[in-house]
């Protein structure tokens, strides 16, 4: 018994503990921002409920996903990648993709962009109410096969049509180029086939390119290389970086993207997440451990860390899961 309580009296110091380190005083934010030339604001892009899911083996309820969704959408994230209008038999978990459209609570502010590989997925998504797309390429060929069965250049060919209709329908579109740092099938990756790809989707209209390290094998040096032949090519403006944790570099590669002027980072809450077709990779970078990193440099994101924490556990707590979000496992809220 007094073992039992001993450690209940632990984990509540634990856990105030862990509140108090949730917010940072000015000082602390003045400090870290002059040391390093960070940008003042970041905008974070949350793609739990779509990267986080995709690769969840157990369908999960429409229901857990919408409330998953209407939780982050309280937590001042300006971003939430809902779901894909992918081909339901290369990724069962998405198919409610238009009943998680229609039960989310769209809060005005949030934006909730979907995954659309081709005509059909824009024009059903269009269909069930998303009001912005984002096409999702790759710098590897042999990626590109297995992930939307077609070459880099056809499938630049299919989002071209894409991007024509939504530029008839008013509807904003993001692009994605996979693999930037490596791939499962090929190996490294040369930056220039990244800087090309990039160069590309920002030239055919995509408001803003997400570069994904889809299996998470960059290191701050990877990063570097990649980004300084990226940034040749598209205006650093219309950059954003996407990380995986495999490796656990994440945070560290966003550092160096954000020292670099990149000042859009997605994430995903609880550190869920994968690629159905790239074998091994691990979850994304987490929501909380990202935006407790950003707060503790002083740099403005709008979100409410509890609140994310708290989104979290639910999603955990459904799929019966450990958070793999460091910030999250320290303030003991699971
Ligand atoms: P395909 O088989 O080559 O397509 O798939 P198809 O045009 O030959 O059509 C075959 C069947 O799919 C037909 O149905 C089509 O109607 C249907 P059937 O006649 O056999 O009944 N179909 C569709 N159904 C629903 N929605 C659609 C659609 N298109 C065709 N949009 C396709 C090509 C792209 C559809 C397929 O390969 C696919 O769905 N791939 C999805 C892959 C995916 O979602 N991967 C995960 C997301 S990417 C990612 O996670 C990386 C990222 O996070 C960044 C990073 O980390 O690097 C973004
Ligand atoms: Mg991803």
């Amino acid at each position: 018994m007094a073992t039992v309580l001993r450690l209940i009296n632990r984990s509540k110091i634990g856990t105030a503990m862990g509140q108090q380190y949730l917010t940072f005083s000015s000082a602390a934010k003045a400090g870290a921002k002059a040391c390093q030339g960070l940008p003042e604001k970041v905008k974070i892009v949350e793609v739990g409920p779509r990267d986080g899911l995709q690769n969840e083996k157990t369908i999960v309820p429409t229901e857990t996903k919408i409330h998953l969704i209407d939780l982050l959408s309280e937590s001042g994230l300006p971003v939430i990648e809902a779901t894909s209008f992918v081909s339901p038999k290369w990724v069962p978990q998405m198919a409610d993709q238009v009943e998680v459209m229609k039960g989310i609570v769209r809060k005005p502010g949030v934006s909730y962009p979907v995954l659309t590989p081709n005509l059909k997925g824009f024009h059903a998504a269009v269909k069930a109410g998303a009001a912005e797309v984002a096409i999702f390429g790759a710098a590897s060929e042999l990626f590109s096969k297995k992930n939307i069965n077609c070459t880099v250049e056809e499938s630049l060919h299919r989002f071209d049509e894409v991007m024509k209709a939504a530029k008839e329908a008013g509807v904003p579109v993001r692009g994605y180029v996979s693999c930037v740092l490596g791939c499962p099938y090929e190996g490294k990756v040369a930056p220039e086939k990244v800087a090309h790809v990039a160069k590309r989707l920002y030239a055919m209209g995509c408001y803003e390119i997400s570069l994904g390290d889809t299996i998470g094998v960059g290191t701050p040096g990877s990063m570097t290389q990649m980004l300084t032949a990226v940034t040749k090519e598209v205006p650093v403006s219309a950059l954003a970086v996407h990380c995986h944790d495999t490796y656990g570099q994440a945070l560290a590669n966003i550092l160096v993207a954000l020292q670099m002027g990149i000042s859009v980072v997605d994430s995903s809450v609880a550190g869920l997440g994968g690629c159905p077709y790239a074998q091994g990779a691990s979850g994304n970078v987490a929501t909380e451990d990202v935006v407790y990193m950003l707060h503790g440099l002083g740099i403005q994101t709008g979100v409410d860390l509890s609140k994310v924490i708290s989104a979290g556990a639910f999603i955990c707590r459904s799929l019966n899961r450990k958070t793999s979000s460091k910030v999250a496992q320290a303030t003991c809220k699971l």
